[in-house]
């Protein structure tokens, strides 16, 4: 077998394992399958891409790509010990950077080739320059956007720019515009390509994704990241054309439908609209404002919790972004157990975008041991809340606040939320009066079957279970002490 041979018959066998990866993370029990299915079909293609690059290039190039790959190895390995679990998204829209970056670089490099050597030292024939020039320009412009989108998605995502979104005026026709410009740009450098051209569709495109992204708000930001994930893949399938690789192709083509596909299903989870998440918030008005309101709250204390929860006949527990950041789910866990024990049914319920990731809830749930049974879908348990004594909101904001169903002018109307308020109490774990990740207030602080108990989720949460522990089981009484607040 010829190294050319074999190094296909390796792209193959690496496709089959990326596409077995994939089917791998989409369930729990088997996704560390997933994992080493997508680690060993990556090492195998790495491992035929120098193989079949050591038969037309020189050995010091070689090693220079092995010492690259060795480098961005162990920089990624170094990357992934220290990230947090909360800081993943940030760090998955600076991979796609990365990815949208690569795109651009292979398209330039495409050009310039072609440019100096016309097909004489390129894989391009004559007859096929005009194609080779529109995927050069399609490359270029999708790894423009994705790049400087996934730049704005980090930004917003680690709370480096503001999360709401950018209105420009007549924001819909620019981007309907740029559009437009890239397909007569398009076909004028398929005609007649030129330099000049090519710094255009670059500009036009790093506008673009810059100003797609920028648009979108807070609330709206899982969609943006796994729709950057779909452009990262087409980005890599451009970059596959111009390269020749057909591994490339495969795979960006694998990245990108299913980054498209989680980002319809996310669509229909957030009841928006995909063209208009896609298209950069097209169609959608600028919002009214995050309210501003004031209110009266109650407060409650651990050991008053404590009493009321050792009374309840049913509990559900909606844990959000902050069980997370307070590394609260042990002591939940604990409660669970020592609830369930006493007689109380005790049951979660998980938002689809509770957190920072797409299943974040159900991931920090079964590394503490809650049995998968109790832990329900937003759209299993959301009936259940008028029938339940306690609701725990721990850490969770933006999923549960009830302005998204009753105030159409909420920039968050219209996602469906877990409706924690029909219970008979709520009580509501977190540090401050301030609003969610969407920078909405939450009329449900104020509502009067609702009690606050601030202060650091799994502190709370031991205090908790301390009182517990020496509950005489006497009847609720819930301390009330009222206060005003500002509203954020
Ligand atoms: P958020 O709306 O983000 O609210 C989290 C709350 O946790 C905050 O109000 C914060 O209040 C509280 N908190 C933070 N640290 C805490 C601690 N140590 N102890 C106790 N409380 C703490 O949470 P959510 O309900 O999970 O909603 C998720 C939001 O993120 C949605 O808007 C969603 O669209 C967005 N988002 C989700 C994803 C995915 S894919 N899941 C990706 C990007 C963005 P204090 O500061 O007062 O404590």
């Amino acid at each position: 077998m010829t190294s050319l041979t074999a190094s296909h018959a390796a792209d193959l066998v690496a496709a089959l394992l990326f596409i077995l990866s994939l089917a791998g993370l989409s369930q729990h029990h088997t996704s560390r399958a997933g994992v080493v299915y997508g680690i060993a079909g990556m090492v195998l293609a790495l491992a035929a891409t120098v193989v079949l690059a050591a038969q037309s290039i020189s050995a010091g190039a070689v090693t220079l790509i092995v010492a690259a790959m060795a480098l961005g190895a162990a920089i990624g390995l170094w990357r992934a010990r220290r990230v947090e679990m909360t800081q993943m998204p940030e760090l998955i829209a600076v991979l796609h950077s990365f990815v949208g970056l690569a795109a651009v670089l292979v398209g330039w490099n495409s050009y310039l080739q072609v440019e100096a050597h016309g097909d004489a030292q390129t894989h391009v024939a004559d007859d096929l320059l005009g194609i080779h020039h529109a995927e050069v320009f399609i490359g270029i412009f999708i790894g423009a956007v994705t790049f400087t989108g996934s730049i704005v998605a980090f930004l917003k995502l680690s709370a480096r720019i503001k999360s709401r979104p950018l209105m420009l005026p007549g924001k819909n026709a620019l981007n309907i515009g740029a559009l437009v410009v890239f397909v007569a740009l398009t076909v004028w450098f398929t005609v007649s390509p030129g330099l000049p051209l090519m710094i255009a569709v670059t500009a036009l495109a790093l506008a673009l994704g810059w100003h797609l992204v920028a648009s979108i708000g807070g609330g709206d930001m899982p969609v943006v990241v796994s729709m950057l994930n779909s452009y990262s893949g087409w980005a890599a399938a451009a970059a596959g054309f111009l390269l020749d690789n057909n591994l490339l192709i495969v795979t960006g083509a694998l990245v990108g439908s299913s980054g498209a596909y989680l980002s319809y299903i996310m669509c229909k989870a957030m009841n928006r609209s995909f063209l208009s998440v896609i298209a950069g918030g097209f169609g959608i008005e600028a919002p009214s404002g995050g309210g501003e309101e004031q209110g009266e709250h109650r407060e409650v204390r651990a050991a008053d919790a404590a009493e009321l929860l050792a009374q309840a006949r049913s509990v559900i527990i909606t844990p959000g972004y902050g069980m997370a950041v307070a590394q609260a789910q042990h002591p939940v866990a604990e409660l669970t157990r020592r609830l369930r024990e006493r007689g109380v049914e005790v049951r979660f319920g998980v938002h689809p975008v509770a957190g920072r990731l797409p299943g974040h809830m159900n991931v920090l749930l079964a590394e503490a041991k809650v049995p998968y049974d109790i832990v329900l879908e937003m759209d299993e348990i959301n009936d259940d809340f008028a029938e339940t004594s306690v609701v725990l909101v721990i850490g969770a904001n933006d999923t549960v606040n009830p302005a998204a169903t009753e105030d159409p002018s909420s920039p968050i109307a219209g996602m469906p939320v877990l409706r924690v308020w029909e219970a008979e109490h709520v009580i509501v774990f977190k540090r401050s009066m301030a609003s969610g990740y969407a920078g909405v207030q939450n009329p449900l602080f104020f509502r009067e079957n609702t009690s606050m108990l601030f202060g650091d989720a799994k502190r709370s949460v031991d205090d908790i279970l301390d009182a517990l522990g020496t509950s005489s089981g006497g009847g609720p009484d819930p301390s009330t002490r009222r206060a005003t607040v500002a509203g954020r």
